[in-house]
Formats: structure tokens, sequence, C-alpha cells
């Protein structure tokens, strides 16, 4: 295994979050390596750092302490522009609400990263046309956001994360609100988008019945990781 075969490498990462009130150890101490086309499932009861890590890896949180190496960059040594370009480019974050803008177009929200990334309008709409059709859902392209299903807008939400074709995808709670068929398509799609482009996959998840789709589940507990179960690569 080659070292630029690791996508994520975390070390003695702290987070800690202070308000007048209180101080909460939110992260303590996470070290933690991901190689690329890995599908990792993050659970861990409520309040135990999961989203945390996500934002943390995702460059939307600075840590307080440590290392966060993605894709080669060094997190912590960027400043706010070198964060943002990561966030546009590398990683791929698909927040639990789906973060889509209601109000837009399904082709608009997709569009939206290329457009801050200064793509030139025919590569937008040839990398627009081919995302919404990899995830299957070209036919409502013109529909608003706020006329479609869960399951839906999940795929839409993934299509914006991967429009930029990023190294490592980060989802939190992606089959929270979908039934098992809808859970399904989401996880059948995530392993084909490991297979095509060998993205890591990170997701936090309490859903026991989509374990299986996982190379690696960790189980974090109070900011700390309390298990690390690797599995055989996942045959479902
Ligand atoms: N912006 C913030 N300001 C202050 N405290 C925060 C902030 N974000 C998270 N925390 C605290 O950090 C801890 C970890 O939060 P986090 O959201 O990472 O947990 P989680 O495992 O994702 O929980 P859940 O399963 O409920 O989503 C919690 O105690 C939370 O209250
Ligand atoms: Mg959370």
């Amino acid at each position: 295994m080659r070292e630029d075969d690791y996508v994520v490498i975390l070390r003695d990462v702290w987070k800690i979050y202070r308000s007048r009130e209180m101080v909460v150890e939110a992260l303590r101490g996470i070290s933690l390596d991901i190689r690329r086309g890995e599908i990792i499932l993050v659970h861990g009861p409520s309040g135990s750092g999961k989203t945390t890590l996500l934002k943390i890896i995702a460059g939307l949180e600075r840590p307080d302490k440590g290392s966060v190496i993605v894709d080669g960059y060094e997190l912590t040594m960027l400043d706010e522009e070198g964060l943002a370009l990561i966030r546009n480019t590398i990683v791929g974050y698909i927040p639990q609400d789906y973060g889509l803008i209601e109000e837009f177009s399904v082709w608009d929200n997709v569009e939206m990263p290329l457009l801050i990334a200064g793509t030139p309008r025919e590569k937008r709409e040839s990398a627009v046309k081919e995302i919404l059709e990899y995830v299957g859902i070209y036919g409502r392209a013109r529909a608003l956001v706020n006329k479609l299903s869960g399951g839906e807008r999940q795929r839409v939400a993934i299509a914006r994360a991967l429009v930029n074709t990023p190294s490592v995808l980060l989802a939190d709670e992606p089959t929270a609100n979908l039934d098992w068929e809808n859970t399904r398509i989401i996880m059948d799609l995530f392993k084909r988008i490991r297979e095509d482009f060998n993205t890591a996959i990170i997701m936090v998840s309490h859903d026991p019945r989509i374990i299986d789709y996982a190379d690696k589940l960790i189980f974090l507990h109070e900011g700390r990781i309390k298990e690390y179960a690797e599995k055989k690569r996942s045959s479902v």
C-alpha cells in the first residue's frame, strides 16, 4: 500500500467548542487513516462527535489540535481561501438536511459548485447533465427542489457533492428519512461511485441495515474512537 493511497489521515485531532457557559470537547484525540475507495460507516450515540468529525474532514470546522490531511493537503495549514478551494474540489459534503436551495431547480443546485469554481459554461452544462444522468435524476432536472421526494433530494445532494469529482464524499445520515427502497438506491449508488471513481465515502448512520455496505465501522463515544472494525470487502 503506497502512502498516497490514504486519502484521509487524521492524527490526534481535538475539537473543543467554547461558549460563555460551557466547554464541550467534541473530539478528543481522533487518529484515523482512510484509503481511496473505502466505504466507512461512523456510528455512535447522539453527541458523540460524528457530525463534528465529518465537518473537520470537510474543512468546515478547524480542529483545536492535531493534523488533518485530505488528499495530501494539510488542512490546518490553509487559510480561509485555501479551505474554500478544498471544500469545492477535494471533498463533497452532504449535510443531514441535504443543504439544497429549495426554490432553485435541480439543475441550478447541481451547477452551483461549478459556478463558484469558475468553470466555463459549456463544461458546466456537460458536467451537470452527466452527473444528473449518473444519479438517475436527469428527467427531473428542471423541477424545483421543493417538489421532490426525500429519495430524489438525496440524489440531487449527492450529484451536487460529486459534480467537481471529489476524492472524498462525506454524508451525514444519508438514509435517515428514507424508506428501505430508497435507502437501497442510495447505498447502491454509493457502491457504484466507489467502483467508478475510487472515491472514499464516509457516512454517518444509525441504520443497522446499511452495515453490510461498509468496509469499516467506526464507533464514536464521547469524542473518542471506541471501536474500529475492518470488514471483508462487502459483497452486497
Ligand atoms: N457549534 C457548536 N457549538 C457548541 N457545541 C457544539 C457545536 N456543534 C456541536 N457541539 C457539541 O459537540 C458535541 C458533538 O456534537 P456532534 O454534532 O458532532 O454530535 P453527533 O454525534 O453528530 O450527534 P447526533 O447523533 O445527535 O447528530 C455535542 O455535545 C454538541 O452539543
Ligand atoms: Mg450529527
